[in-house]
């Protein structure tokens, strides 16, 4: 079952964000899933691994643009990317140790984790951000 549906409502008006944000959205389910089925260490360390590198880079490029836009609250929003980013090492390092308490864990936190920041911060970049980006796919 999904943990976190994408909703029009979601979109921020930035082609190259509204992206990321529908492929992180798809990788924390797909995630949820392995992490209810029989255990698979390697998948879900794989799949962990994923979602680290990616939504690094999502955030580095929400930074990006904030700081072109003159966002005001980029760096109350930046600091909340520093403390996500803190939250999957631990996480990550957490499945490491314990498998089966790790994973516990990351059932019971996976959707929040994202869901809190994505439909609060995100959500207030709406209209906000600077459309020119070399990453922006052509439509
Ligand atoms: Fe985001
Ligand atoms: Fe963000």
């Amino acid at each position: 079952m999904a943990q976190i549906e994408w909703r029009d409502e979601f979109s921020l008006g930035n082609a190259a964000v509204d992206e990321e944000h529908k492929q992180l959205i798809t990788q924390i389910n797909q995630l949820y899933d392995q992490l209810s089925l029989p255990m698979d260490v390697l998948a879900i360390e794989s799949l962990l691994a994923e979602l680290q590198a990616d939504i690094s880079a999502h955030f580095a490029l929400e930074e990006l643009l904030m700081e072109q836009s003159g966002f005001a609250e980029y760096e109350a929003h930046r600091q909340d990317h520093e403390r996500l980013l803190d939250e999957i090492n631990d996480l990550i390092f957490q499945f490491e140790e314990d498998p089966e308490e790790g994973r516990k864990r990351l059932k019971s936190t996976l959707s929040d984790w994202f869901g809190i920041h994505f439909t609060g911060f995100d959500a207030r970049l709406h209209g906000q951000l600077d459309q020119a980006t070399g990453r922006q796919k052509a439509s």
